[in-house]
């Protein structure tokens, strides 16, 4: 078959982009972005994906040149651009101002690569760097406000886009891959049940005549990894546990039981290690800190199962519901940098996976296909659209804090912001505790900024735009968000908090509402998951926390929206949850991933 060969150079975007190419039937292959051009002799086409680097730097990952004498085309995407661009004498130094999120761009030439595309189209950058003069031969066909945002050289069939084409926010952007893969001639007869009989025939192979110990959340991915190592290996050799952390939402653990069971799956165990997890995390408010100990845990006590069960490792594998984000996040590929440690990543795993001891059969994969397989393998829809739900579960959403922590020099930046957000009739306030985002492939730890006024007047579309600028200017803030309930903050204030069993309960309550809605109004498919988030702050002198909505709409997790909900269900909802006793304010979050993450932690 002909495939077209994605190089990867970190990031976030390469398996993103093998992934859109299978979208469109096509079939692609992933390299080390350092690849030797005879591994690439047969493939129809070659797409440098985007990565965190700067193509200058001495140290920087590069491709080998003889790739361009391939004779095939050639398609760079933002850091891939640049390097594209840079290989063929083209000068690329950093951007006069950081870009980060959605921009129109002007087409100038709708052929080849751009054919059908309209005159100005919405394209979605995260770069620092750009290419400031073109190499010999090339064209710019793609421009925004002093970018070169696509350049192509015609007679070789090599085009460089600094906007990502992969991200769904790109909104031709399959389009153009499209017209991209047409170039290449390639074959598009790739289905989702040629990867499922791959994959089992590659579980056979690499379980031989062992057997496969298992976690299982209930979520999607554990559920369709188990069911598919099932479907390989048979149920017998298929051992499958879901540990009680304590993290789970409210009846959770019953909930997951009974499906498993209606399910079929015979062989599920569980533990209730609650208890455990809690003693372990007393006075940990670090995020990274939590979630290690959370990682180790879960190994812990699989290990206690293995002990009590007498299983001889020499005949077991680890099998693990990994999917491509979680890899990519924790910086397990090769050129990626960390954004936060998946809990199916931590270094014991790391070194039982060098080791062979570890199987996990949707690693390649993004959540729309798990679905996909999940659906072919029979699963319920119920439990295929289940909302993803994060390892560490509702521990990762009950953010702690051990003393206040403002930027430096917070209110001179309030000032700042504040006249920023005059003419929308806003005020914002820094808010004393930090939450994890993402910018540029990197990981950030900053603070988020509160919006008070008229909020509920301000449509979100110019929300979008009034959060996207604020955290490209002000390097303080990684995500902004609304105060809905009340309407205005007068005093904050922190309050020492660890994860602890009442404050997980308070969340659960506000998290059933949440769920409760979801299923009320139909919105579980439109909204693509929606986390509940606890913050150790009471507003306005009233003791008790705040809770934070934060629903998003995505296809795959890299990048998500923030959910545009209607504004009298936003109002209802806030109000229930406001009506909880111990919360004291509710807030909405309007920040797009990047430059926030989904979860807080
Ligand atoms: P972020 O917060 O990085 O999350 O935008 C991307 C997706 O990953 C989920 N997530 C996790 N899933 N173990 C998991 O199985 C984890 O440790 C973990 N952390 C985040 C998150 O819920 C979202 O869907």
């Amino acid at each position: 078959m002909d495939k077209i060969a994605v190089l990867d150079f970190g990031g976030q975007y390469a398996h993103l982009i093998a992934n859109r190419v299978r979208r469109l039937g096509a079939y692609s292959e992933i390299f080390d972005g350092e690849t030797p051009a005879e591994k690439l002799h047969g493939y129809k086409g070659i797409i440098f994906s985007g990565g965190p680097q700067s193509v200058y730097e001495h140290d920087s990952v590069k491709c080998d040149p003889k790739i361009l004498e391939l004779g095939v085309p050639i398609l760079g995407i933002c850091y891939g651009h640049q390097l594209l661009a840079f290989m063929q004498g083209a000068k690329v130094e950093p951007a006069h101002m950081r870009e980060f999120g959605l921009t129109e761009m002007k087409v100038l030439k709708a052929e080849g690569v751009f054919k059908g595309l309209g005159p100005n189209e919405t394209v979605w950058m995260s770069h620092g760097d750009s290419v400031k003069q073109l190499p010999p031969g090339y064209e710019v066909i793609g421009e925004t406000p002093g970018e070169h945002a696509a350049i192509a050289n015609f007679s070789k069939n090599f085009y460089g886009f600094q906007f990502h084409v992969e991200v769904v926010h790109t909104v031709h952007g399959q389009k153009i891959l499209k017209n991209f893969l047409d170039l290449c001639g390639a074959d598009f007869s790739w289905k989702i049940d040629d990867y499922i009989a791959q994959e089992i025939a590659a579980i056979q192979k690499t379980v031989g005549d062992k057997k496969v110990f298992m976690m299982v959340s209930g979520g999607v991915d554990s559920t369709v990894a188990f069911a598919l190592l099932e479907k390989a290996l048979g149920p017998d050799r298929v051992y499958g546990l879901f540990v009680d952390t304590g993290f789970l939402r409210l009846n959770e653990r019953e909930q997951v039981k009974t499906a498993l069971k209606d399910l079929g799956f015979a062989n599920l165990h569980i533990r209730d290690e609650s208890k455990r997890y809690f003693d372990s995390l007393q006075g940990k408010y670090d995020p990274e800190a939590k979630r290690k100990i959370i990682g180790d845990l879960f190994l812990e006590v699989q290990q206690d199962v293995a002990d009590d069960l007498k299983l001889n490792p020499d005949e077991w594998l680890l099998g693990q519901g990994t999917i491509y984000p979680d890899t990519i996040e924790t910086g397990g590929t090769r050129h990626a940098a960390k954004i936060k440690t998946h809990h199916n990543r931590v270094p014991q795993i790391e070194e039982l996976m060098k080791k062979g001891r570890i199987i996990e059969p949707l690693a390649q994969l993004y959540k729309d296909e798990v679905r996909e397989v999940g659906e072919k393998l029979g699963l319920p829809q119920a439990m295929v659209w289940r909302h993803p739900f994060p390892g560490p579960g509702l521990a990762v959403r009950c953010l702690c804090a051990h003393e206040e922590k403002y930027p430096e020099h917070h209110t001179l930046v309030e000032k700042k912001i504040d006249a920023f957000l005059k003419p929308y009739k806003l005020t914002g306030k820094i808010l004393p505790i930090q939450s994890v985002g993402v910018q540029g492939d990197y990981r950030t730890y900053r603070h988020p900024l509160a919006l008070m006024g008229a909020v509920e007047t301000c449509d979100f579309d110019t929300l979008d735009k009034i959060a996207t600028r604020l955290v490209n200017q002000f390097k303080e803030i990684n995500r902004v968000i609304l105060t809905i309930a009340p309407n205005k903050i007068d005093t904050l204030k922190v309050q020492t908090k660890y994860l602890t069993p009442d404050r997980i309960q308070l969340l659960q309550k506000a998290d059933a509402k949440v769920s409760e809605f979801l299923v009320k109004h139909h919105l579980q498919r439109e909204i693509w998951q929606f986390p509940t988030v606890l913050l150790p702050l009471s507003v306005n002198r009233e003791s008790g926390e705040c809770v934070v909505l934060r629903p998003v709409s995505s296809e795959e997790a890299m990048t998500a929206s923030f959910y545009r909900m209607d504004q009298k269900l936003l109002q209802d909802l806030c109000k229930q949850i406001f009506e909880i006793p111990g919360i004291t304010a509710v807030f909405y979050d309007v920040t797009n991933k990047p430059p926030g993450t989904i979860e807080w932690e």
